[in-house]
Parts: C-alpha cells; structure tokens; sequence
C-alpha cells in the first residue's frame, strides 16, 4: 500500500511546510518597551518612521520618549504616504541611506511599516526597487540576506505587516499594487499596542478589520500546501505556500475573534477592550498569511486600488483613494461564493465562526450562506456596495481582470483556477450586492 507521504513525493507535491514569525509583545502599553527593546538589539541610532498626522499623536511622543530613554539617537522621517508608491518609497530610501541609521522603527499602519521595509532593503542591499519586484512588474530577484533590525508598532487593527515579509505599494507607471516579498523583510520585532487604536475613525478601523477578516478567510480558504510543487531548494520554499496547520490555528481563532468583536470594535464609540480583541485578531491573521499567503480577494484588490478614479473615504487623507481594506473586501463575497465548491465544511465552519446561523446549510449552501454573512456585515460597518460602491461599473470589468491576471504569487494561492474568464465572472458578480 503507498501511503498519502510518498504519494505526494512521488508526484513532485511538497511534504512539508516552513513556520516564520517575528517576536512579538502584545498588550496595553506595551508601546512604552519599545526603547528597551531597541537598545537590547544593539541599537544606537534609530530611523523612526512614521506619517504626517501620527507625528501629531500621543502614541509618536510615546514611541519618541521611549527610545531617547534608552539613550537611543532618533532621526524621524515622517513623510510616508498613505498607500505608498515607487516614488515615495525611493524618497524614504534617499532618508536612509543620507542618515544611515543601525535600526528602524515604523510606528503607523500597513503603509509605515511597509515603506519602513523597503526602505531598509534599499539602503541594505542596493536598488532600484525593481531588483526585487515580482514578476511581471520587476526582475523578482531574491533578497541575499538580512536586513537592519526592525521594530514594528502598528496603531491600526489590521494589515498585520508587522509579523509578514510581504510590502506592497502602488507601482504608478502600471497602475497596479504589486509588492515585494521575502522572509527577510519580516520585522524582527513588533510591538502590538491596543492603545494605539483608541482614536482610530470609524471607517478606519472598519477598513482594517475588513482586511483581517480577509486574511484569516483566504489563508484558511488557500489552496493546501501539498497541492504546490515541492521547492527546488529548501530555503526557496515560498511565503505564500499553502494552508496548512499552522496557519488553521491562526485564522480559527482570528475568525472566531471577529465574529465576536468586529462590530463592537467599529461602531461603539471608545469599546477598546473589543479594539484589543480586533488588534489580537490582526496578530493572528497575519502570522497565519505570512505562512499561507492569501489568493482572489487580494489579487483583485491591487486592480481596484490601483485603478481608483474619484472615491474617497472618510477618515483618511484628501484625494482618490480606495482603503486597502476596502479594496479587499468589495470583491470578497464574490470570490468566496465561487471558491465554496472546493471545500464546503471549510467555507461553511468560517460563516459560522463569523456568526452565520448554518444549522440547516448542507454543503451546496456553503457559498450562499458565507457570501451572505460576509455583505451583512459590510452593511453593519456601512462599506461601500460592491465595486459600483467605489466608483467601478460594468464596463470596467475587462480592464480589472486584466489588471489583475498577472498577479500570480496570489492568484496561483486559489483553491480553484483563477484565470482571466474567471476574474471577468468574479468581477462581475462583485460590482453590487445589495
Ligand atoms: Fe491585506
């Protein structure tokens, strides 16, 4: 008899799966550690990365103090852009490499810590930011070595960049999001403190939520990691490899915490201790995804971003713009509807853990009853409705799914084939819900 192992390594199927995660300290705070922590890194000069309106905040004059009490040098470098691109990106490099700091600290959300990392890679191993973008965009080549150590303190509840060594941005003369991804950009440290979500708007706490949400449901959806073909090399095992046990521990628990909390942690003005519970969320969805990767909603999310023309959300700076967790979140219940027939306990346990009643559902419902929870709470947090809900029509169909079919690290992640006829339908079905 050939057991499930040598089947799998007779058909040139991976056998194994490889589980990375930066150290983390999470709790009320914890901010305040972050001097310490730095110094014991051997750090003496410190690049504090952080945007415009954080400058302004309490928790940058927390991060600040912390630090000079450790008797670290601080340069700040606070001109990140909300949903970075290749220019501002190359400008935080020029920072860099002019004050040629030991360490980074990024205090902000996804688009703080992301900048930090690229901006780290640069003044590490050289540029231009193409070397390391992936295929098609850049020449995808593989990052050599460490970087200078990173301490990441997120004041969002979502992205999860802080655990990930994935960074993305817009790449303008394309207009798509693309990114860069590799174990070596996983911040060394975070510091995950729910206190810094305390004066988060409304809406962003929502779009962030929205994107935890997301990874917990692709991460736990992705295609699993015996499908993939064994790596050529141990260490070239990719970030995004498949579901696997691990990263199911991970999104269970993000997915219950969210069914619980989501609500609460956007709409009831100062519910903290539920912000804490969606800030914990995040922690776990993205040490998940760092070690799953996520697949559709993601793929199709850089188009729509990427594309925007005139929406604009509250809560965040002026100007087009659609929230990466919004983006994401648009065209989720479309994909997870098509993506139900590929497993349907595991798409009808995920509506469950996020508070669908799924009592009589047999599995041919696992789609509807999924997609439908998911609009029921994009209605609760008052999202946009569909595509159509920021700003895309029917006709913009074709140019998304172009957009999005050369976006492979994520599309090839699906449990199902994504291909280009498919995007079309998905994109389709996701312009309105409601
Ligand atoms: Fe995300």
């Amino acid at each position: 008899m050939v057991c499930r192992h040598q089947e799998l390594r007779e058909a040139g199927r991976e056998t194994a799966f490889t589980i990375e995660a930066s150290r983390l300290t999470f709790g009320r705070d914890c901010l305040d550690e972050l001097g310490e922590r730095a110094a014991a890194l051997g750090l003496r000069r410190v690049a504090l990365f952080t945007d415009r309106t954080l400058v302004a905040l309490p928790h940058h004059d927390r991060a600040h103090h912390s630090l000079r009490r450790a008797g670290l040098e601080v340069v700040t470098f606070d001109e990140v852009e909300i949903e970075p691109t290749d220019a501002s990106i190359a400008e935080a490099a020029r920072f860099a490499r002019d004050v040629q700091p030991d360490g980074y600290v990024s205090l902000g959300g996804g688009s703080v810590i992301d900048t930090a990392k690229l901006a780290d890679l640069l003044a590490e191993h050289g540029g231009p930011l193409s070397r390391w973008i992936a295929a098609p965009w850049g020449e995808a080549v593989a990052v050599p070595g460490p970087l200078a150590p990173h301490l990441a303190c997120p004041t969002t509840c979502g992205t999860g960049s802080e655990v990930t060594g994935i960074a993305v941005f817009d790449l303008l003369a394309h207009e798509v999001k693309t990114g860069v991804a590799s174990p070596w950009l996983r911040p060394t440290e975070a510091l995950v403190d729910p206190e810094c979500t305390r004066t988060l708007p409304r809406q962003v706490v929502a779009a962030s939520g929205m994107d935890v949400l997301s990874h917990a449901l692709e991460s736990f959806t992705a295609r699993p990691f015996t499908a993939r073909a064994a790596a050529a090399r141990a260490t070239a095992r990719p970030l995004s490899q498949g579901r696997n046990p691990w990263s199911d521990l991970g999104c269970a628990a993000a997915l219950q915490v969210l069914g619980r909390h989501l609500v609460d942690g956007v709409c009831e003005p100062d519910a903290i201790d539920a912000r804490e519970q969606l800030a914990w969320a995040a922690s776990l969805a993205g040490i998940a995804f760092g070690n799953a990767g996520v697949h559709g909603p993601h793929g199709m999310a850089y188009a729509v971003a990427g594309r925007v023309r005139d929406y604009h959300c509250d809560g965040y700076p002026a100007g087009a713009m659609v929230p990466h967790g919004i983006a994401v979140i648009v065209s989720a219940p479309a994909v997870f509807r098509h993506t139900a027939a590929t497993d349907p306990a595991r798409h009808l346990q995920a509506a469950a853990w996020l508070g669908a009643d799924v009592r009589d559902a047999t599995p041919a419902d696992a789609g509807a009853v999924l997609s439908a929870r998911l609009v029921e709470l994009m209605r609760a947090l008052s999202l946009p409705n569909g595509l159509c809900g920021v700003g895309y029509h029917a006709e913009d169909v074709p140019a998304l799914a172009s957009a999005t079919a050369p976006q492979a690290r994520l599309l090839d992640n699906a449990p199902c084939l994504l291909d280009r006829a498919a995007l079309e339908q998905l994109f389709t079905a996701a312009l309105r819900y409601w």
